[in-house]
């Protein structure tokens, strides 16, 4: 154990944390679930490494690990559909990562309605409050990280409620539940960067 030195009367103990564990501060949220689609395949997984890159173009960056089934789905479509459920469908979510779809087509084994897209043909999950449709934009990171580029060209929300209740992935079978909203920051923001 060490004793950081912070302020007198806010010592913080800390612990060594292994380098392979520091995801559990850092993980993003909220847990999506993808679809795919490609030549009469269609599958559903479960993704929480994903980050924004840029606005404009609307870029997200997603790991798609390689033995996934969806991987070669979107790699070779070149296209899913980002979905992002509320707590209500969490054990779908997470029986949807733990099967793949090389043995099941999880739209019909989990109950889940397939939408069409406006702007892909990769269908969308009709239950998840958010819809981003997305097309492969840069693949050059696939072979080296498994990191797919996508742009969003066009997204979905529901109009109520503003601020769904989301699941968030702590590792270890731990999840966060979205909580409290605060806007007592807001003022100390240059407009710009709200
Ligand atoms: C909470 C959770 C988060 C996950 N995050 C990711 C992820 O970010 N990237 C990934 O490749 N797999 C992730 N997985 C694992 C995939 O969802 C899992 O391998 C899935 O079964 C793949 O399905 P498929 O073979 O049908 O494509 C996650 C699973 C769970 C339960």
């Amino acid at each position: 154990m060490f004793l950081i030195w912070g302020h007198e009367d806010r010592l913080l103990k800390k612990k060594p944390l292994p380098v392979d564990q520091i995801r559990r501060f850092l993980e993003p949220g909220p847990i999506v679930l993808v679809s795919s689609a490609y030549r009469g395949s269609r599958n559903i997984m479960t993704m929480g490494w994903h980050m924004v890159m840029e606005f404009q173009p609307s870029l997200i960056g997603c790991y798609i690990w390689s033995a996934n089934h969806s991987f070669e789905l979107i790699r070779k479509s070149r296209e899913c559909v980002i979905n992002i459920p509320e707590v209500k469908l969490a054990l779908k979510v997470v029986d949807i990562g733990n099967t793949s779809g090389r043995d099941i087509d999880k739209f019909e084994e989990f109950g889940l309605t397939a939408e069409r897209g406006r702007q892909v043909k990769a269908p969308l999950i009709a239950e998840c409050f958010a819809n981003y449709e997305c097309r492969l934009v840069d693949s050059r990171l696939i072979r080296k990280y498994s990191l797919f580029v996508l742009e969003v060209v066009a997204a979905r929300v529901a109009v109520a409620p503003k601020f769904p209740a989301t699941i968030h992935y702590r590792g270890d079978g731990v999840f966060m539940l979205s909580g409290k909203n605060t806007a007592r920051y807001r003022p100390r923001f240059r407009p710009e960067m709200l």
